[in-house]
């Protein structure tokens, strides 16, 4: 791995067949706001997050997962990154160079060892946010993503080797969770039939917050998949929803923080009810919706 290393996950891009509904549900029930439609992609931002958007929205015959952008902290390092990539002898999807989205900057994408387009950019602007008020239900900003795949420990290594995370915890040989900072995990990997998206969690400014945003989605009727609850692995509060697309959004808080970051040795959690819903209510947990299906995307970019 060169440069000094991932910082923070930027944004994910979805491709979704009805994008009036999608963008309908991340502004009404989620409560994203939009930013930019671009004429080909809706940009939505979570209110608390300097990130000029957090979620883009493109219209496509069936879902996918069009990209995952990470962030770095200088042009060096994307660079740093690039070489990184090419000299695993497979092209790269774009050059590094200025980027033409919101905010700019300078970035390239690329494909992992499964066909999923990422990104790395550094220097976007950014957005003006602002602290969120107690009882104010709405993200802070992305926690994390939650990518299955077919191999996991070529997975494991793909992001760790290449990419610099750092492995926090394991759940059995089932699902990795891997950090690029303080928060337990911002990327997880998780064993699956297929590489698909399992979902995206939403940081919520607390635990009042997080349960009123689950009572909000509950009561616009959305399709519960698993929660209230709380995680072993990361200590995370999770609300599960089927968004309309099918994919999987979560709404999380308080994940756990590893602030000794020298003297962590990762954990290895059971797949037991009592470990992974430490509360004891999140209920049966809906499995199809977290195994999704085979995603189109894979070794296709989106077309921008
Ligand atoms: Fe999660």
């Amino acid at each position: 791995m060169t440069g000094s290393g991932i910082t923070h996950l930027r944004h994910v891009g979805i491709g979704v067949p009805d994008l009036p509904t999608e963008r309908g549900f991340y502004r009404d029930v989620w409560g994203l706001v939009s930013t930019v439609d671009d004429g080909d992609a809706l940009f939505l931002a979570a209110e608390g997050s300097p990130e000029q958007y957090a979620l883009r929205l493109r219209p496509a015959p069936e879902r996918r997962l069009d990209l995952v952008a990470f962030a770095v902290e200088t042009q060096d390092d994307v660079d740093g990154y690039a070489e990184a990539v090419t000299a695993l002898g497979r092209g790269l999807v774009t050059e590094p160079g200025t980027m033409q989205t919101p905010g700019g900057g300078y970035g390239f994408r690329f494909l992992d060892f499964e066909g999923r387009t990422l990104e790395i950019s550094a220097e976007v602007e950014h957005r003006s946010a602002r602290q969120l008020h107690p009882k104010e239900s709405i993200p802070t900003g992305l926690s994390h993503v939650v990518l299955n795949t077919t191999d996991l420990d070529a997975a494991v290594r793909f992001y760790t080797e290449i990419l610099g995370f750092k492995v926090s915890d394991w759940l059995e040989h089932h699902m990795c969770f891997l950090r690029c900072n303080a928060w337990h995990h911002t990327l997880a990997l998780s064993d699956n039939p297929h590489a698909s998206l399992n979902h995206v969690a939403w940081e919520m400014r607390g635990i009042d917050e997080y349960m009123r945003a689950t009572g909000r989605a509950l009561r616009a009727g959305t399709d519960l998949a698993w929660g209230p609850g709380r995680h072993g692995p990361g200590d995370n509060t999770f609300s599960y929803f089927s968004a309309p697309s099918g994919f999987v959004t979560e709404f999380t808080t308080e994940l756990e923080r590893i602030e000794d970051d020298a003297t962590w040795t990762p954990r290895v959690f059971r797949r037991l009810p009592e470990e992974s819903d430490l509360w004891g209510t999140a209920g049966v947990r809906k499995a199809e919706p977290f195994v999704g299906v085979p995603d189109p995307g894979a070794w296709t970019p989106p077309p921008f």
